[in-house]
């Protein structure tokens, strides 16, 4: 396994204002021992990706179109957010899931269309709070993981990340041994279908990760590091996650 990975996801979140955050993140981690990732929203990914231009920390979109161009108003498409200076998309997000109804197979084709434009791609599953509790967490993963994820990803071409719905945002937080109980799942299956490749693929945990529980959750089996929302949009909050890794 290489570098640990932490990730943050800002959402509907920032304007030109919360680029000083970016700046002081930098600033504040010149040679990382970990991989840092800050996925803003569109409108800022540019100047995001510019200010962070030859230091550690690197740029990724929220979403993308799985065609290449077209007519998609409002859309953006993998090829686009490279242009703008991504080196990573986050797909099927459980608010985009259950905002703009996408299912396995949509995520399926906007991760085959990231990586067909050079992009890494972040996988997102999870269940919710309904799902764990009808006893149905693993298999609602192994299925997620199944339609979500095109053949050919490779540990340098594809992060997971686990997001149980009912932890975001939330300040709910599953055990640690439920965390490793997916964790653990996610690498057998992925190994089971993509080989040794699997062991590089990053599992990130997220939902409600704050700079206090994140050395707990990152030493947990089989987690690779954390994709963070609202502690991702101060520095000084992301900056200790960072730390903990
Ligand atoms: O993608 C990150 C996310 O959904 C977790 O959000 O605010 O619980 O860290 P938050």
């Amino acid at each position: 396994m290489g570098r640990k990975l932490a990730a943050g996801n800002w959402k509907m979140n920032g304007t030109s204002a919360d680029l000083a955050e970016v700046k002081a993140l930098s600033a504040a981690h010149p040679a990382p021992s970990v991989d840092i990732l800050l996925c803003p929203p569109a409108t800022l990914l540019a100047r995001m990706s510019d200010l962070a231009a030859g230091g550690a920390l690197v740029t990724g979109g929220q979403d993308c179109h799985a065609e290449a161009a077209g007519a998609h108003t409002g859309d953006i498409s993998a090829g686009m957010l490279r242009d703008a200076g991504a080196t990573h998309v986050i797909l099927g997000h459980s608010e985009r899931r259950t905002d703009h109804g996408e299912t396995d197979t949509d995520v399926c084709a906007k991760t085959a269309a990231a990586l067909a434009a050079g992009l890494i791609a972040v996988v997102c599953v999870g269940e919710t709070e309904a799902q764990r509790d009808a006893g149905e967490t693993l298999d609602v993963i192994g299925t997620q993981l199944a339609g979500s994820i095109p053949d050919g990803c490779t540990g340098a071409t594809l992060v997971v990340a686990y997001e149980p719905v009912w932890a975001i945002g939330t300040g709910k937080v599953p055990t640690l041994e439920q965390i490793a109980e997916v964790h653990d799942f996610m690498r057998a299956r992925l190994a089971a279908r993509f080989g040794d490749t699997a062991a590089d693929m990053r599992l990130l945990y997220g939902g409600s990760v704050k700079p206090g529980n994140a050395p707990e959750i990152f030493a947990t089996s089989n987690v690779d590091g954390a994709l963070v929302g609202g502690a991702s949009l101060k520095a000084a909050d992301f900056s200790g996650i960072i730390a903990a890794l």
